[in-house]
């Protein structure tokens, strides 16, 4: 056989387990994460008799938009500059009960051993200027194969039902609207954020209520 074609060959079938290794590090991550929110909401569950999480949504981001993000950024086409640069291959969205259930459950997986904290953007206390409120992570996990440890991202996106609701509409309209929007209707969206941001301070509001009224049933030995 011809000798080229046989280190094309091999090139070829090494370049391919690389790429098979790099998208299993994001797959093992997200799994790792995936199985610390779990345990956080069985603990929860069994021991103060409330869940905070309503649900958790992961994905992984496709090699082709990886490859439009890289593109769009001007990054440089190797898994080194991927590795570095794009930080959300591996996403995961809890969306959570009440606003300070967000800010609990990010110090619960923050401050984790094996957990690092590599940026919080808080759009809770500071949000975007279309509307848009969540705490977005950005974390990064170790990660334990057979050629040794690697620390991968991981993006967690932390929001309300209200802020979830929003934001799962607001993607829609601009997809819809190939993201063309007027501007009467951006204002309107963005009123509705101020609305869902209401709608979250008064189920808060009601919630600390509750809990107040808990404590003094029980200390009244009810
Ligand atoms: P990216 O490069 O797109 O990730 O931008 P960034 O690094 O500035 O990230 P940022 O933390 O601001 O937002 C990342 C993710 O948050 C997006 O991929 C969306 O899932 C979500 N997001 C951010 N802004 C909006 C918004 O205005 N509307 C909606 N629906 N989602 C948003
Ligand atoms: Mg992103």
């Amino acid at each position: 056989m011809d000798q080229n074609l046989v280190d094309t060959n091999e090139i070829l079938k090494t370049l391919k387990k690389e790429l098979m290794r790099f998208m299993l590090s994001y797959k093992f991550a997200l799994e790792e994460i995936n199985t610390k929110i779990d345990i956080l909401k069985q603990e929860f569950q069994y021991f103060h008799d409330y869940n905070p999480i309503e649900h958790v949504k992961s994905r992984l981001k496709s090699p082709e938009s990886i490859l439009r993000k890289i593109e769009r950024k001007g990054d440089e086409f190797t898994i080194e500059s991927i590795q570095k640069n794009i930080r959300d291959i591996a996403g995961v969205r809890i969306t959570c009960s009440f606003i300070s259930d967000i800010y609990a459950i990010k110090d619960m997986i923050a401050n984790q051993k094996d957990v690092t904290l590599v940026e919080c953007k808080d759009y809770i206390k500071n949000p975007k200027p279309n509307g848009y409120q969540s705490m977005h992570l950005i974390v990064q996990v170790p990660v334990f194969m057979s050629d040794g440890e690697q620390k991968v991202f991981v993006e967690i996106q932390i929001r309300t039902i209200a802020m979830d609701f929003w934001a799962s509409l607001e993607h829609k309209i601009y997809y819809k609207y190939d993201k063309e929007i007027p501007a009467y209707m951006k204002k309107e969206l963005s009123e509705a954020a101020e609305t869902a941001a209401q709608l979250d301070r008064k189920m808060e509001s009601i919630h600390l209520e509750m809990n107040k009224l808990k404590e003094l049933n029980h200390d009244a030995g009810h």
